[in-house]
């Protein structure tokens, strides 16, 4: 070897990452580069530019996971090259995925769980498809058989997040979302059946409504609907969307009655990787009864001699998170996601009073009637030099991401800020934050800011 090959090589090997001749440039950003790099400068590159992003466990807005045990990290490793869809080479995560679909029903009191249907999916967007789907098939089918019109499916709800919008317009469906009107700020019994008829498709209460975090009362709404069918012969069934809540309230408020013990409830979604605390790109779709699930949107696939069936918008889909799910169910049983949903909720309710203390907020939501959260708006009668905004912007030079945001229709003259308090908020983590908030509050003393009376301002949020 040339001796100038030779100090090539050598420079390579003991080159500092920094000092090498890979990272003396800068990377490509838009065109993929011609050559190759050496791995360890490529990841140096990748992982620096990473940590522009935000500090995950700061990340107060987000209902998702942002901590797990180290052996959640070691299943997904060890599941990095698993394929949800390959299901005759991988009998063992299937089998994983209808455990835990079974474990669900059970918990969501399914009359049959050892039998009925269900599936993972990305996550509650896609189970809220799924879901929305099989009942305008259920409903499709109702008026073929009487002969009457089936163009104009509709479907009802409270303030939904934005996966309904899309459903609604992605599958034609006409969706009537009841407005927030003054202090009502979710679904009643009242304003539901007031927007049903002979094509409304299903209602949707959402168990832990995004933008208020709260409950909205199935029961109440199911018993409205017995009524209407009553008065009217019309029966309609109910999905929930229990993205959050159906992982919350059968641990910390068993006595809630909002799942399949309610007749009338035929499908509930839910996000494992919000409070069922999986890692990322999980959700879940259970059917109350394997009949509530039409039999034509039912694909079958060969599976160790078996028949399994499938059903899902995707084909190639990561295992990992399925199986830390079910790793989760396992380590923690009904008493550890209990003991871990409660802290949250405590969490939730001291930072509430904290920040009640502060004098400048109306607590909008304390934590009771939802999932672990907490918002709060400006006092109408104060003026501290900030709107939510300045304080949501001011309180991320501490790495903090709070939610600032207004609210849907009818009151979107309503600006909130919003915590959510999950697994890994911890109390001492709080009070740091609840020090910084003071902090934020004396700067803005020092520095007012001036609005001018028609700047346009929104949150920047995703209501994930
Ligand atoms: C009530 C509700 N439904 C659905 C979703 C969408 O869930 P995912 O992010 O799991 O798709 C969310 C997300 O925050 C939600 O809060």
């Amino acid at each position: 070897m040339a001796l100038h090959e030779k100090n090539k090589v050598r420079a390579d090997i003991l080159d500092d990452v920094y000092a090498s001749s890979d990272l003396s440039v800068v990377m490509p950003k838009y065109k993929m580069p011609k050559k190759e790099q050496n791995p360890r400068h490529a990841y140096q590159v990748v992982h620096d530019e990473l940590m522009l992003d935000g500090n995950a466990r700061q990340n107060l807005a987000t209902f998702c996971q942002t901590w797990v045990d180290p052996e959640i990290h070691r299943l997904m490793d060890e599941c990095i090259d698993k394929n949800m869809i390959d299901k005759d080479e991988y009998p063992q995560s299937a089998e994983i995925e209808n455990r835990c679909v079974h474990m669900l029903a059970d918990l969501w009191n399914s009359p049959d769980a050892a039998n009925t249907l269900g599936c993972s999916t990305t996550g509650s967007s896609e189970a809220a498809m799924l879901g929305g789907m099989a009942l305008k098939w259920r409903w499709r089918e109702k008026m073929k058989a009487a002969g009457t019109p089936m163009d104009k499916p509709n479907m009802v709800c409270g303030p939904v997040q934005v996966c309904w919008h899309k459903f609604a317009r992605y599958w034609d469906v006409e969706l009537r979302e009841i407005p927030m009107e003054g202090d009502r700020l979710i679904m009643t019994p009242e304003e539901a059946v007031k927007r049903c008829d002979e094509n409304t498709i299903c209602v949707v209460p959402t168990l832990g409504v995004t933008f208020t975090c709260q409950y909205e009362p199935v029961k109440a709404v199911s018993d409205a609907l017995d009524q209407f069918q009553n008065d009217t012969g019309l029966d309609i069934p109910i999905h929930v969307d229990g993205a959050s809540g159906g992982f919350l309230a059968p641990f910390v408020d068993p006595d809630l009655e909002w799942d399949f013990r309610l007749p009338r409830v035929k499908s509930i979604n839910a996000s494992g990787h919000k409070y069922g605390l999986a890692p990322l790109g999980v959700g879940w779709i259970i059917w109350r009864d394997k009949e509530d699930l039409p039999e034509d949107l039912i694909f079958r696939v060969n599976y160790l001699g078996g028949n399994m069936p499938t059903f899902a918008l995707n084909f190639s889909r990561p295992g990992g998170q399925i199986v830390a799910q079910y790793y989760n169910f396992l380590r923690l049983g009904r008493e550890g996601y209990r003991k871990i949903q409660q802290s949250s909720y405590d969490t939730a309710r001291y930072l509430s009073g904290e920040i009640d203390k502060l004098g400048l907020f109306k607590i909008i939501y304390n934590g009771r009637g939802g999932i672990p959260a907490m918002s709060w708006s400006l006092k109408e009668d104060v003026d501290p030099g900030f709107n939510l905004f300045d304080l949501s912007d001011r309180i991320r030079s501490r790495g903090w991401q709070i939610a600032a945001y207004s609210m849907p229709p009818n009151r979107q003259d309503l600006v909130i800020m919003r915590i959510l308090v999950r697994h890994g908020v911890s109390r001492d983590l709080v009070d740091l934050l609840i020090e910084d908030l003071k902090r934020c509050i004396t700067y803005f003393e020092k520095n007012p800011v001036t609005h001018k009376g028609n700047e346009e301002e929104s949150g920047s949020f995703n209501h994930t």
